[in-house]
């Protein structure tokens, strides 16, 4: 008895605390002069600003971190591109240290010191773990690369700024940024060559993902009148994937559509509309365009994400455009546009693929 009149009382004492909460949110609210007080106007965000929010957020989850970590091809390909290229006695920028992994290379390889930049939380794990290691020449900065200002500038920018639409973890202003304030003249960028691709593909029949508007009999159900309700989220004509079993073929030849140094490279030299042809050389259906990129550091040190290159690095997804089914004949030519308004925002690509008689 005494019981339930206490849960009474303290029901009744919170919805009347509630109560009152509510009201002077309210009252805040619907005062011109406080109002701003309390609830100052949202900042509006440009893209970068928000594609740095989420990048920041994205990189402290440690699931992130082992995924990169356990790319054995990745890891490989950074521990032999900095054994080959840094030399002793550098100074050296490692541009979004993460847990730290490329700076302790390059330490180890003898750089008389190595300044380990991010702007996620992770960078407390680096610290530790440089600690743990013995790394004792790394200073990490915790900020963003382009607040970073130091008193002398450095031999090496390393950087892992790799997205799986090669530009969308804003590589090219990223490094852009500290190459022009902060490389010697004639200083190293590590990695500095890529070059994306965007090739049509097939993909097993299996495997294959039609728009659902293209599923005319399903063991004789017909979803064609879906074509009036195509989702307008640009997402939805992509799809994502890391499995080797998924493409049949390239139909062409592959060959780069983007090339990009980025020791000449300027944001607004990247062409925004790209036209290219592939001659079909495989006969099939066209499923879409697959995107992947390739690193290069020597011609024998290669990084690829190829989803038909067994030795690709695992972690990055390779990309597919989709494209209506279409089937083609050898000897057919495929005629791809690519536009592009922000490379580092795949939302805003856009493309096609017309086939015609050579
Ligand atoms: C792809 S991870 C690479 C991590 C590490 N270098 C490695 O190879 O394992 C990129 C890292 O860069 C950081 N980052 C991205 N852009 C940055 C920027 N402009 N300034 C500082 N940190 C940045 C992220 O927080 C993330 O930890």
């Amino acid at each position: 008895m005494l019981r339930s009149s206490l849960q009474r009382l303290t029901v009744f004492i919170s919805t009347q605390v509630r109560r009152l909460v509510r009201g002077l949110g309210n009252w805040l609210v619907g005062s011109p002069r406080l109002k701003p007080w309390f609830y100052p106007p949202l900042k509006i965000e440009t893209p970068a600003e928000k594609y740095r929010q989420f990048n920041e957020y994205y990189f402290a989850d440690l699931h992130e971190q082992e995924r990169m970590l356990g790319d054995a091809p990745r890891m490989a390909f950074y521990h032999e591109a900095i054994r080959r290229h840094i030399k002793p006695g550098q100074r050296v920028i490692d541009l979004g240290t993460g847990t730290g992994i490329l700076a302790a290379y390059a330490s180890r390889q003898g750089a008389s010191q190595v300044h380990a930049i991010d702007h996620s939380t992770i960078i407390e794990h680096a610290k530790e773990l440089a600690a743990h290691n013995g790394i004792e020449n790394v200073q990490f900065e915790d900020l963003h690369s382009t607040d970073f200002k130091p008193a002398e500038q450095v031999d090496v920018i390393l950087h892992e700024q790799i997205g799986d639409f090669l530009f969308d973890e804003a590589m090219v202003p990223n490094v852009c940024d500290l190459r022009d304030r902060l490389l010697k003249p004639g200083g190293l960028i590590l990695p500095s060559r890529f070059e994306l691709f965007c090739e049509p593909v097939t993909l097993h029949d299996d495997r294959r993902m039609p728009f659902i508007w293209e599923l005319t009999d399903v063991h004789g159900f017909d979803y064609s009148s879906m074509e009036r309700s195509r989702p307008q989220n640009p997402e939805y004509y992509r799809l994502s994937s890391c499995d080797l079993a998924l493409v049949k073929h390239f139909v062409g030849e592959p060959s780069p559509v983007v090339e990009v140094d980025l020791n000449t490279v300027t944001e607004d030299a990247l062409a925004s509309a790209i036209v290219y042809s592939r001659e079909v050389q495989h006969a099939g259906m066209v499923d879409g365009l697959v995107v992947f990129m390739q690193a290069k550091v020597d011609d024998d040190l290669v990084l690829s994400s190829s989803p038909l290159d067994p030795g690709r690095a695992p972690h990055w997804g390779f990309r597919i455009l989709r494209l209506e089914q279409s089937w083609v004949e050898v000897g057919e030519v495929l005629d791809v546009t690519l536009s592009v308004e922000d490379w580092t925002d795949p939302d805003t690509w856009r493309w096609t693929c017309v086939k015609r008689e050579r």
